[in-house]
């Protein structure tokens, strides 16, 4: 079969009704875990002015500086993105709706579409979607943890079995210019063996070429300086506070003195949270997170203290499905309607209101004229309980309930339709 000439674009799918239970398997977990710790949801815009991203994210980043999908909008002056990341409009929106004002922390929680121009490959899209929370204005370690707590919370939800967290921290404003003076130090000594993009990235952002995936370069990176040795009293006591926490918590972790994290509006704490066994299955982190005390600034707001995380959802789901994950499927009908004639077709549309008021699931087949077809129908559905209604019974106001399996059928009163519906679906 030829290929249809329009198809949806590169690295962007329809999530097809197959899928759909399990986004949203993900979405209510995700709500349940988070609105337990009273999170409230935020939807933000899917456009958003393009420099908040390069303030906050960072212009230097892979993800602004190569991924971002930007653009000047028809007639406009600003230069818009579609959302590559959820943090800095949360921030936004933060600022603008005055949350500053409002009991601190406020915590909100998300659930939508991203989009990155990424190479389209297993568990890399350009649309893709993500839940993520965000406490701000809380600068305490247990918040960092409660962040970390919240994921492996969400990913027990989905029974993604035992979980890992990776953890390191790349100081602050105080620490981290000497560290990274040592490190394109460092770097530089070691230039022609780095590859092409470290070389460049040894100048830009020298904190990114840590996280090279590169062997050459993740060789090389064994002897660098490592920011942990180089943390101020600040930040070293911060990180030691959010390890404690999690020791109580009995979350395993490991210090990983090479996560830096894609983003340059993180300070002090970085994570990710990965499923300790997802071996083979695995395509790419799960997901991610860590503080960010400067962005609120960095976007023309004031000192606000935060911290966040995101999941990828359909990372997530693919490991769902290798684990084999049953998603809880939509109600199935209970009943079907077939009808004959115009009057019954016609009275049948209040008969369905009904139920669906009543909260009775019902199936019908309008376009199938025959009362043969509509029975086979109702086989083929699997539905024992058959509503009949023909010329004669639409006339008298009346109903044949019919119990396909045993053949046994009964006139009711249309009026009464409900309550001889559920005594039925009771009895069998
Ligand atoms: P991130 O690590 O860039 O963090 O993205 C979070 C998660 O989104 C990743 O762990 C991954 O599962 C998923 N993801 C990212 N890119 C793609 C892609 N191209 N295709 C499929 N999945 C993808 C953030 O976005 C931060 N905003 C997280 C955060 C919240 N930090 C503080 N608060």
């Amino acid at each position: 079969m030829s290929k249809p000439k329009f198809q949806s674009p590169a690295g962007m799918h329809d999530i097809l009704p197959e899928d759909q239970p399990y986004y949203d398997a993900v979405a209510a977990a995700a709500k349940e875990v988070f609105s337990f710790y009273d999170f409230k949801k935020i939807d933000t815009p899917i456009l958003e002015s393009a420099e908040i991203f390069y303030k906050g994210v960072g212009q230097c980043t892979d993800i602004v500086e190569k991924e971002m999908y930007a653009f000047r909008a028809r007639g406009g002056k600003d230069i818009l993105a579609l959302r590559p990341e959820g943090t800095a409009s949360i921030v936004r929106a933060y600022i603008q709706h005055g949350f500053q004002s409002l009991p601190q922390p406020v915590k909100l929680w998300y659930f939508g579409p991203f989009f990155r121009h990424e190479r389209p490959q297993a568990g890399r899209f350009r649309q893709f979607w993500q839940f993520g929370g965000e406490i701000l204005g809380e600068k305490d370690a247990l918040a960092d943890a409660q962040l970390i707590s919240i994921l492996c919370g969400i990913f027990e939800e989905l029974k993604l079995g035992n979980v890992i967290v990776r953890i390191n921290s790349i100081g602050d404003d105080a620490c981290r210019p000497a560290y990274k003076k040592w490190l394109y130090r460092f770097l530089k000594s070691k230039k022609l063996s780095l590859c092409k993009d470290c070389q460049k990235r040894a100048k830009t952002n020298p904190l990114r070429v840590l996280d090279c995936k590169n062997e050459k370069c993740i060789e090389l990176l064994k002897e660098a300086p490592q920011m942990i040795d180089s943390l101020c009293e600040d930040c070293r006591g911060h990180l030691k506070e959010v390890l404690e926490y999690l020791e109580e918590l009995k979350i395993p972790y490991v210090l990983d003195p090479f996560l830096v994290r894609g983003l340059d509006y993180y300070s002090k704490t970085v994570f990710e949270v990965e499923p300790a066994d997802a071996g083979e299955e695995r395509q790419g982190s799960l997901s991610g997170g860590g503080r960010y005390d400067n962005l609120a600034k960095m976007l023309g707001g004031g000192n606000i203290p935060a911290c966040g995380v995101a999941g990828g959802v359909e990372r997530i789901i693919a490991l769902m499905k290798a684990k084999n994950f049953k998603p809880r499927q939509p109600s199935t009908p209970q009943i079907f309607l077939a009808q004959i004639g115009p009057l019954a077709k016609k009275r049948s549309l209040a008969i369905i209101d009904e139920l669906r008021k009543a909260n009775i699931k019902i199936a019908e087949s309008f376009s199938k004229d025959s009362l043969k077809s509509q029975l086979g129908r109702a086989n083929k559905l699997n539905i024992q309980n058959v509503i009949i209604i023909g010329q004669k019974e639409a006339l008298q106001g009346l109903a044949i309930l019919r119990n396909m399996e045993t053949g046994k059928q009964s006139e009711i009163k249309q009026e009464e339709i409900v309550k001889e519906i559920k005594k039925s679906l009771k009895e069998n």
